[in-house]
Formats: structure tokens, C-alpha cells, sequence
């Protein structure tokens, strides 16, 4: 089974539950682009501002790849402003088959995401499972163990 650990991150925290996750999971670790400036206190701003919008953005992957081709999807995403970043939405709104093989693990510095899925569901169909891993619950390891598990 091919399985793609994608990630998209502003700060690095999806990117090292990414790499967790894929130290034992062994598929490809695809890093998911955007063409936005997102660095800094204007960044933040206007990424939260963009977030509410549901504003599309040009995406890309790193490597360059069709994520469809794969057979089970694991996204790790932050949260902005209670919404998905303009990156993570615009992709799967463009993508529009990926969203049934995917597990969306989205990661907060403290909103549980798993009370947010008909909301999430409602712009881009219905994922596999959304996990929630909030800073504020020091619960990363769990989650990441309960991921790798459900798996395999
Ligand atoms: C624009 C913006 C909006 C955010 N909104 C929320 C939010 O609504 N709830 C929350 O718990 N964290 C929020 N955060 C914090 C991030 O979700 C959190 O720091 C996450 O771990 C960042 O992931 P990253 O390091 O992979 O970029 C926000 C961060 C940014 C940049």
C-alpha cells in the first residue's frame, strides 16, 4: 500500500508530527507549498485573515507529486483562525479526490480540531478520521501512537 505523510507548516510543529509519524509508518514524506509570505507578525495577520476567507492559493508539493496516485493519505496540518490554512484548503478543494483517503491530523497551539469536522467536512467532503493534537494538552505522543496504530 502506498501511503503519503504529507505536511504543511508555518513553525515546524506539522512538520516533526510528520516526520514522527512516518518513522514507523515508512511511506513518502511530501512536504505541501504555498507561494505566500507567511513569516512574521503581517504573515500571521494575513494568514488568519486568508483562513476565514477561504482565499485559494497556488500549492505545490515537495517532491513534485500527484498525491491521487496514492492509496491512503495522512495530512498534517496546523489550524488557523478555527479554519484549515489556505494552503491545506486550497489543495484538497483542487484535489477533490483525495479527501476520502485521507486522515486529517490537525494541530493547534490549543483548539480541539475534532469539533470542527462538519465544519472542515463541509468545505472539502467527508476524510477518513480528523485527529486533534492541541499543544495546550500535551497529548502529541498519544495521538501519534493512536495514527500509526489505526494504520496499519
Ligand atoms: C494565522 C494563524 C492562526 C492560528 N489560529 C489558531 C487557532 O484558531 N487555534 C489554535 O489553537 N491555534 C491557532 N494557531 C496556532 C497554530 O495552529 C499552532 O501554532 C500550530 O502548531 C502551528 O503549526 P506549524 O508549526 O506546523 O506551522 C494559529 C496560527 C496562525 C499562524
Amino acid at each position: 500500500m502506498a501511503i503519503a505523510v504529507v505536511y504543511f507548516t508555518r513553525t515546524g510543529n506539522a512538520e516533526r508530527i510528520a516526520e514522527k509519524i512516518n518513522e514507523s509508518v515508512k511511506g513518502d514524506l511530501i512536504k505541501l507549498k504555498d507561494k505566500q509570505k507567511w513569516r512574521g507578525f503581517f504573515g500571521y495577520m494575513n494568514g488568519g485573515r486568508h483562513a476565514i476567507k477561504q482565499k485559494i492559493v497556488d500549492t505545490y508539493t515537495e517532491p513534485d507529486v500527484d498525491l491521487a496516485t496514492y492509496d491512503s493519505i495522512i495530512l498534517i496540518t496546523p489550524m488557523w483562525a478555527g479554519n484549515l490554512p489556505p494552503a491545506t484548503y486550497s489543495y484538497l478543494k483542487q484535489h477533490p479526490k483525495i479527501t476520502k483517503k485521507t486522515r486529517l491530523v490537525v494541530q493547534s497551539a490549543g483548539t480541539d480540531a475534532t469539533t470542527y469536522r462538519e465544519k472542515f467536512e463541509s468545505y472539502v467532503g467527508k476524510f477518513i478520521k480528523i485527529y486533534s493534537i492541541s499543544r495546550s494538552q500535551k497529548e502529541e505522543a498519544t495521538i501519534i501512537e493512536q495514527i500509526i496504530s489505526d494504520i496499519k
